[in-house]
């Protein structure tokens, strides 16, 4: 009988990798090995796999090699992103305004100077006269943006800057169409 199975096993299609010796070892197959087909090693492996995936186009734009531009610049001393946070909190009217008011965008052109600079970012019309010498990014490229609306350079450049709370104190009014 033994060997009966044994023949038998040996002409059989193989559903078990390592080929049985003898009946009572013969393993039951379970769901993950209900193929047949996979490697040994794919099987056993519990590494997590590759992530981002070898060909998603995350890991693609990883590894490009175009160079993205920085302008950062050294900001002068006591303008510091702590020194601006300090003179926010100082009480000084940094906003230069009685009232908030409904501004349309021929007075926002107005104001489009070094020494008198209002912005517009989503809606809402600040007075970054004061800001200029803290900005990060540089005078000359805020500067980009007095006297209009700079919203959409504004979410280009870094839109994860919270430009509401960063300037409160220098809330001026809200952008409105012309009259
Ligand atoms: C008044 C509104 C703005 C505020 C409050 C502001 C604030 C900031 C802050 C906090 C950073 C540092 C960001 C970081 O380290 O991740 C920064 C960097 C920068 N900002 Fe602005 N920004 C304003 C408007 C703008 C505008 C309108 C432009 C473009 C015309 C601009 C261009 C840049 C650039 C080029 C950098 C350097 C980005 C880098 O890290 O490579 N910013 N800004």
């Amino acid at each position: 009988m033994a060997s009966f199975f044994r023949s038998w096993l040996g002409s059989a299609p193989r559903i078990a990798r390592s080929a049985p010796t003898s009946s009572t070892t013969l393993p039951l197959p379970t769901d993950s090995e209900d193929d047949g087909n996979r490697a040994e090693t794919e099987a056993d492996n519990d590494a997590p796999p590759a992530f981002p995936a070898a060909d998603s186009a995350q890991r693609a734009s990883a590894t490009t090699t175009k160079k993205t531009k920085r302008s950062k610049i050294a900001l002068a001393p006591g303008h510091s992103p702590l020194d601006w946070a300090n003179l926010k909190a100082s009480g000084e009217d940094l906003r230069g305004v009685e009232c908030l008011m409904r501004i349309p965008p021929s007075v926002l052109k107005r104001h489009n100077k070094r020494d008198d600079a209002w912005s517009a970012f989503h809606g809402k019309v600040y007075n970054i006269t004061h800001y200029i010498a803290f900005h990060p990014g540089g005078e000359k490229e805020l500067l980009r943006v007095a006297g209009r609306d700079g919203t959409k350079l504004f979410t280009s450049t870094h839109a994860w800057v919270n430009a509401d709370a960063m300037l409160e104190p220098c809330l001026v009014g809200f952008l409105v169409p012309e009259p």
